[in-house]
């Protein structure tokens, strides 16, 4: 099944024009795999209000919206505090297993405050800047999504499945 996916960059500079946006183009990329019909792909500032527009512009049409940056300790890295006050609820393993995965490749993945979570039945994952970062996280959580996104679609077979395999209470 075709998903509706938003892809969001946040980056002062890519915002201002000129220059390329290759963490968008990775998540893109990786989309059209899922399969993802890419419904919308935005570069804002690192804006609290300006993410919150765009997620919020988004939530609309999207089952997926993935954004990229912000999520450093910089004082202008707010994508996670925008993101916070619209979701619903976090899934907290998405985003720790993203961490773990990256802490393979470097230990500077600690640093990354990245959330995901689910707004208007969406899910909203927010991922670190570098398109290598990028690469490596979805990496992490792309053997779950898609299972993630039949659940959120109330397709709940696969979960009676696992809970019928497990053992017999002893
Ligand atoms: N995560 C992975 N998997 N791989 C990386 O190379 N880089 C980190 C981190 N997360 C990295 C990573 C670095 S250097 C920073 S500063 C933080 O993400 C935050 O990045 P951001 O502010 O661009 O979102």
């Amino acid at each position: 099944m075709t998903v509706r996916a938003a892809v969001i960059t946040v980056s002062d500079s890519r915002a201002g024009g000129g220059r390329d946006d290759a963490s968008g183009d990775v998540i893109a990329q990786r989309l059209a795999t899922l399969p993802a019909e890419l419904i919308s792909r935005e570069l804002v500032a690192d804006d609290g209000d300006a993410v919150r527009s765009a997620v919020l512009r988004a939530l609309d049409e999207a089952q997926l919206i993935v954004l990229t940056g912000g999520t450093g300790l910089g004082p202008r890295d707010v994508t996670p505090q925008a993101v916070l006050t619209l979701l619903e609820y976090q899934v907290p393993g998405m985003a720790e297993a993203m961490r773990h995965e990256g802490m393979h490749h470097t230990p500077h993945a600690m640093l990354s405050r990245q959330v995901v979570g689910v707004a208007n039945g969406c899910l909203v994952m927010s991922l670190p800047g570098n398109p290598r970062a990028v690469g490596e996280c979805l990496d992490a959580v792309w053997p779950a999504l898609p299972h993630a996104l039949a659940l959120l679609r109330g397709d709940t077979r696969h979960a009676r499945v696992s809970s019928d395999q497990e053992a017999p209470p002893v």
